[in-house]
């Protein structure tokens, strides 16, 4: 593969028009942009060390908008149009409408000034696919910001049980949006974009504070589990805005546990290891939340101030008929124990999977099968009439509640 190419003072490196198949970042010498031909060439810009040219062609898939010669003996470094193309497929569509219009100005203006016909290159300045995600981008962005105005959001709860007694030992808190048109909307649809956009601070706070407001309909003797995201920890008020709401509400941090994702630590390992070191001394439980899914390594889990470990449920749903998915349950298990970590195994639909997982030493689950997440009033029923489920098989369910 090619990552680097020469050219001696003067020689072309591309012309005006030509088809582009990569970006340059200049390495060494001096280059020229020019519009026009060769001979009738009017000088735009030059670029030096550093500097990166011929990413229009390539972002936009449009012949070279101008030309572009060394000045000096020059060495470039390719961009290949893959390399450019994977990181604009993830960027953000509304930045990528941006650009795309940020281009169209550009060569427009370049056709201008060279006196050319603007209609002979004319064309929609994105196409409908990438026009209709950026516009649904921001739309939902919009919406999201209304559904706070207008305290469209609800906190559901799904109990935490106790493998060993089957009793409630706490609830995960999970937000749902209650659209006025479109009815009942998950996280999953709307938690992304409200990353995306910065939403997710307000959101998460809203959260919080009504998980603190619910705290006492759940009892004094259960904790309550809140999600938080990487945006919540790293702004510069949130520890403040924690304390705040804690005395604003007269509520005490022990019977609150902060989830965060274990992505999330990997992104940001120190504002992680801080807020989560503060919290801890306040007396806030921090769980580590669908592990298993990130590449956390045994020497980073052991530094963080976190007590208990969620097993995402991915594996907790495979490894009943995975040998791989089995054995890593078993070693995040062993993990754990080595730590003194408290285990929530997560999406426990069947009740082998309870067993086999309360039988490897796993202390509490939640999961379909013990309960789905449901609003306030429903779980606080839910919790006064509890009667723990039997986790025994079908072929022995003959004992009374052999759990
Ligand atoms: P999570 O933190 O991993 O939450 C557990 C998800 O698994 C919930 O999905 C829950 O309904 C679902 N679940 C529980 N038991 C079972 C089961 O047995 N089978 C299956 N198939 N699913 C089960 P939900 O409520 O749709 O939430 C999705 C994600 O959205 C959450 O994943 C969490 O990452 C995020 N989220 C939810 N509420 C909040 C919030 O208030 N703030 C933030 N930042 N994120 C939230
Ligand atoms: P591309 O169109 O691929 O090839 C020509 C390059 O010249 C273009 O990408 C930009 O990197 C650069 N370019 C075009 N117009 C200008 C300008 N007005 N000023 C500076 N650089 C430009
Ligand atoms: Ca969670
Ligand atoms: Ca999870």
């Amino acid at each position: 593969m090619e990552f680097r190419r020469k050219f001696a003072a003067g020689e072309i490196i591309f012309e005006e028009g030509d088809v582009g198949d990569c970006a340059y970042v200049v390495e060494h010498g001096k280059v020229e942009i020019f519009a026009g031909k060769r001979n009738t060439r009017v000088q735009l810009a030059t670029r030096t060390g550093g500097d990166l040219f011929g990413e229009m062609a390539i972002i936009d898939d449009e012949p070279r908008s101008a030309g572009a010669r060394a000045m000096t003996d020059t060495t470039l470094l390719i961009i290949t149009r893959d390399q450019l193309n994977q990181r604009i497929e993830r960027a953000d569509p509304i930045l990528r409408m941006c650009m795309n219009v940020l281009l169209s100005h550009l060569r427009d203006t370049l056709r201008r000034l060279t006196q050319r016909n603007t209609l002979e290159f004319d064309r929609p300045l994105i196409n409908d696919e990438a026009l209709s995600q950026a516009l649904s981008a921001i739309r939902l962005e919009q919406a999201l910001q209304t559904a706070l105005d207008q305290d469209q959001f609800e906190l559901w709860y799904q109990p935490i049980v106790d493998l060993q007694d089957g009793q409630i030992a706490g609830y995960e808190a999970l937000i749902r949006w209650r659209h006025p048109e479109r009815g009942l909307i998950y996280p999953g649809a709307f938690i992304g974009a409200a990353e995306r956009c910065g939403l997710i601070i307000p959101m998460t706070r809203w959260a919080f504070q009504q998980a603190c407001t619910d705290l006492g309909a759940l009892g004094t003797d259960r904790f309550v589990s809140v999600n938080f995201s990487g945006k919540d920890f790293a702004a510069p008020d949130f520890l403040a805005y924690i304390d705040a709401t804690l005395a604003a509400l007269d509520r005490t941090p022990s019977q609150l546990k902060l989830e965060i994702t274990e992505s999330l630590l990997m992104h940001s390992p120190e504002t992680a290891r801080r807020v989560l070191k503060a919290l801890r001394q306040r007396g806030a439980s921090v769980a580590i939340d669908d592990f298993g899914t990130g590449y956390s390594s045994l020497s980073y889990l052991h530094s963080l101030p976190a007590d208990t470990l969620k097993i995402d449920r991915s594996f907790v749903q495979s490894m009943l008929v995975d040998e791989s998915s089995h054995s890593l349950v078993r070693s995040i298990i062993g993990l754990a124990q080595g730590l003194d970590m408290t285990i929530v195994a997560e999406g426990i639909e069947e009740p082998a999977q309870g067993r086999a997982l309360r039988d490897m030493g796993v202390q509490l689950a939640q999961g379909f099968f013990f309960a789905r997440p449901a609003p306030l009033a429903h779980i606080v029923s839910l919790t006064e009439q509890w009667v723990p489920k039997s986790l025994a098989g079908s072929q022995d369910n003959s004992g009374p509640l052999s759990l």
